[in-house]
Order: C-alpha cells, then sequence, then structure tokens
C-alpha cells in the first residue's frame, strides 16, 4: 500500500489525523488529507465550547464541515471530545453541583443524539486523571460534582448513541508504571466489572525529549487490551527530526499493530506547521506537505 489510511487497512486498523475546519480550503492540506488518511477527529470543533457556546444553544456547522467532508471520502470519524475540564464554554467554566452535573449531562446527550450514527468512536470523557505519583483524579468543576460523573457520562453517550464506541481519553498514560497510568487501569477495570459501558481506551501520546515512547509502551496498550477494551493511539505527535524521529513513530506505529485489539492511530495534524505545539517539528509531513522520514518510517511499518 502507498497511503497511510490503505496500509493500516491492510491489517484492519485505520490510520487518522485531526483536522481544523478552516484549513479545508487549503488544497496542499486538503490533498495531502483526502490521501492518506481514513479516518478523521476534529482539532477543536466538536469541543464543549465549540458545540454549546451558549447553553442550551448548540452550534454545528464547523464540526458538521469537517464530518460531511470526512464521510463524503469515505472517512470515518472520531468524535472528541464530549466532557472534559478544559475548552468549556464561559457560561459552565463557573457552575458547579448538580447544575452542572446536569448540564454536562445534557451536554453529552445533546451532542451524541445529534450526531448519532455518524461517530465511529467517541472521546466521551477527555483528561480526568491528574499528572503525578496519586494515581487519582484531576481536580476540576466536574470532578467537584461527585467521583461518579465519569461514568453517568458514559451511561448517557451509549443511551444517546449505542452503535459508537466509547472511549476514555488521556495522556501520560503510556508508561505502564506511571502512576496516572495505572489510575486509569483501575477505572476502567472497575467499569469493566460493573457493567459500566466502555469500549475503549485513547493514548493521547504526545511524546517529547523529555517524555519520549517509554520501552513498555506495548505493554501498557496490551494490559488494557486485556480489560476487554479497544486501545486507540488517538493524538499522536513526537518532537524531533530525521531518523530519531522516523525511529520512534516507527515504535509506536510497531506497538499498535502487535496489540490485536490496538484498533488504529491518529497523529495530531498533518504538516509541522499545523501542530498545535509551539515549536518544533513533531509530525509527518514538512510545511510544505512533503513526506518526512518518519512518514516513510511509520508506513514501513504498517
Ligand atoms: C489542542 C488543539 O490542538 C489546539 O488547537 C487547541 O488550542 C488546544 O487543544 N489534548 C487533547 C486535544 O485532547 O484536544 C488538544 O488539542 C491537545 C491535547
Amino acid at each position: 500500500a502507498t497511503t497511510l489510511g490503505a496500509a493500516a487497512q491492510q491489517s484492519g486498523r485505520y490510520f487518522g489525523t485531526a483536522v481544523a475546519a478552516n484549513k479545508l480550503g487549503d488544497s496542499t492540506y486538503a490533498g495531502i488529507l483526502n490521501r492518506e488518511f481514513d479516518m478523521v477527529t476534529a482539532e477543536n470543533e466538536m469541543k464543549m465550547d465549540a458545540t454549546e457556546p451558549n447553553q442550551g444553544q448548540f452550534s454545528y456547522g464547523n464540526a458538521d464541515r469537517i464530518v460531511n467532508q470526512a464521510r463524503n471520502q469515505g472517512k470515518r470519524v472520531r468524535g472528541h471530545a464530549l466532557a472534559w475540564h478544559s475548552q468549556q464554554p464561559g457560561w459552565m467554566q463557573n457552575m458547579s453541583g448538580s447544575a452542572l452535573r446536569n448540564a454536562m449531562l445534557n451536554h453529552v446527550t445533546q451532542v451524541a443524539t445529534y450526531y448519532r450514527g455518524k461517530i465511529y468512536a467517541w472521546d466521551v470523557v477527555n483528561e480526568a486523571f491528574a499528572d503525578g505519583s496519586g494515581g487519582g483524579r484531576r481536580d476540576s468543576n466536574l470532578q467537584r460534582t461527585g467521583n461518579d460523573w465519569i461514568e453517568v457520562a458514559f451511561r448517557a453517550a451509549r443511551a444517546a448513541d449505542p452503535n459508537a464506541k466509547l472511549c476514555y481519553n488521556d495522556y501520560n498514560t503510556d508508561d505502564w508504571s506511571h502512576a496516572k497510568t495505572q489510575g486509569v487501569y483501575r477505572m476502567v477495570q472497575d467499569f469493566k466489572s460493573r457493567g459500566v459501558p466502555i469500549d475503549c481506551v485513547g493514548f493521547q501520546s504526545h511524546f517529547n525529549n523529555n517524555s519520549p515512547v517509554p520501552s513498555n509502551y506495548q505493554t501498557t496498550l496490551q494490559n488494557f487490551a486485556n480489560l476487554g477494551v479497544d486501545v486507540q493511539i488517538t493524538e499522536l505527535d513526537i518532537e524531533g527530526s530525521g531518523s530519531t524521529q522516523a525511529q520512534r513513530y516507527q515504535t509506536v506505529t510497531r506497538a499498535c499493530l502487535a496489540v490485536s485489539r490496538c484498533t488504529g492511530i491518529t497523529v495530531w495534524g498533518i504538516r509541522d506547521s499545523d501542530s498545535w505545539r509551539a515549536s518544533g517539528t513533531p509530525l509527518l509531513f514538512d510545511n510544505s506537505g512533503n513526506k518526512k522520514a518518519a512518514y516513510n518510517s511509520t508506513l514501513d511499518a504498517l
């Protein structure tokens, strides 16, 4: 195969990218998107602030541009994200208690219902665990509504779109020995044991030289998969350049392919210049849209 998507399909997987609605008119960008990728995540357009800018008033224009473009091109869509402490609309940021709990649940229900049948997998909850050595939840307005906020969000999402896979998504959960990884693992284990509807765990996998791809990355993916969930690499980018970066992309790709329930990989942008990172060259295409060494090593590993 000569494209990332077609190569991933050889093993029944997908290869996706984050997409920004305001770049769809850029012909270099759209050309690479349409050629290479078979899964799409809206980089910002499906987040809470974008889809419910005023309470009870939903806004889907930019998200729809991405979803429709993807589906017209035969691509699938990962929904990102229904509930998150970050990128909340202003009206939600200062809410608390049952009013916030109900607003969050209404948001999950409304957005998942609007896109019912069009989403392969939803990041139902994003980044709910704390960094550091505790292994517990991150403090947030949502967390302060009660520890069960995550499971009620998953139940609401399942009721709204029964056929979408429902994922928990986070970063710094790649190293098996990390307390945060263990905390998420215990939550997923608990959800599975109690029948809380969860189908997948997303590993954002934003790597740099201070937090490189851990040597036990494949072990982490496999251990989560062994709980009975799919695992997905959801926001991959790797700082660096040249052969070092190429090798790291290959390591990540091989880890996914070695885990039968690792169903796909998404990179967080197309060209280096599309990256959310303030500096560096973390993606598979250079600023002009040329394939980098990291592209070739990734394609070779698929
Ligand atoms: C980032 C986007 O790429 C930026 O454009 C935006 O300004 C901030 O959010 N984890 C996530 C993503 O789950 O939603 C974030 O995306 C990157 C970190």
